[in-house]
């Protein structure tokens, strides 16, 4: 399973790529506004000169006409931009149009199996189930993942690659592998908590001690 960041903040997006861990970066209107991207043009641009893989960068439109127009130009921003687009009617329209240009799509806010069938249907290349607004409202996040999966791979025509997003803590991250997602997008401070572990500490502390040791008994 891939790893991607969910994020718009730079120093985050440098210091994870810098792990060798990130294959892409999601964003979304949010993240932007949190990042305060002024010129987001500039700002998406940037996040595609440090990970060489798609980032995605999400419309605000709510009508066909005016999602492909979005969709046209953020693709036009560099090659690496994934276009979002959300699981509506007028999306379904919008992705299908897109598809037939070309232009990658990572159908977003999907929260039943059904709709990520349709946005494979449509042409998506992505399509990200919200596993944690699930499981926030006490509905098993993961189970929507292993659906769609499930169903993905029943159809040897789907070539959609489903996207775990979401995501909360650590074990989400290795349940979405187990569940066969192909990628996961994680909050910077997520993919930061998985790194760490007491015993790593401990563990290194005690062997640096011991070092320490060796190196005065034979001075
Ligand atoms: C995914 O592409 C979304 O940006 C993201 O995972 C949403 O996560 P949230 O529910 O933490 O806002």
């Amino acid at each position: 399973m891939k790893l991607f960041v969910d994020t718009a903040d730079l120093q985050e997006i440098r210091t994870l790529a810098s792990w060798g861990i990130l294959a892409g970066v999601t964003t979304n209107p949010t993240l932007l506004a949190r990042a305060g991207a002024r010129d987001v043009r500039q700002h998406i641009v940037e996040i595609c000169e440090i990970v060489q893989g798609p980032v995605s960068m999400e419309v605000v439109a709510t009508d066909t006409e005016g999602m492909v127009r979005e969709a046209r130009e953020y693709a036009s921003w560099h090659p690496n931009v994934v276009v979002k687009i959300p699981i509506t009617e007028a999306g379904l329209a919008a992705i299908r149009i897109l598809a037939q240009e070309g232009i990658r799509v990572n159908t977003t806010l999907i929260f039943n199996p059904v709709q990520a069938l349709y946005a494979a249907l449509a042409g998506a290349t992505y399509v990200s189930p919200f596993l944690g607004r699930l499981d926030d409202i006490a509905t098993e996040g993961m189970t929507l993942v292993r659906e769609i999966v499930t169903m993905f791979r029943n159809d040897p025509d789907i070539h959609t690659q489903v996207l775990a997003a979401s995501l909360r803590h650590p074990r989400h991250i290795v349940e979405a592998a187990k569940a066969g997602a192909d990628i996961a997008t994680a909050p910077p401070a997520v993919l930061k908590k998985a790194l760490h572990h007491p015993l790593t500490d401990i563990g290194l502390e005690r062997f640096l001690a011991d070092w320490r040791r060796l190196q005065e008994g034979q001075a």
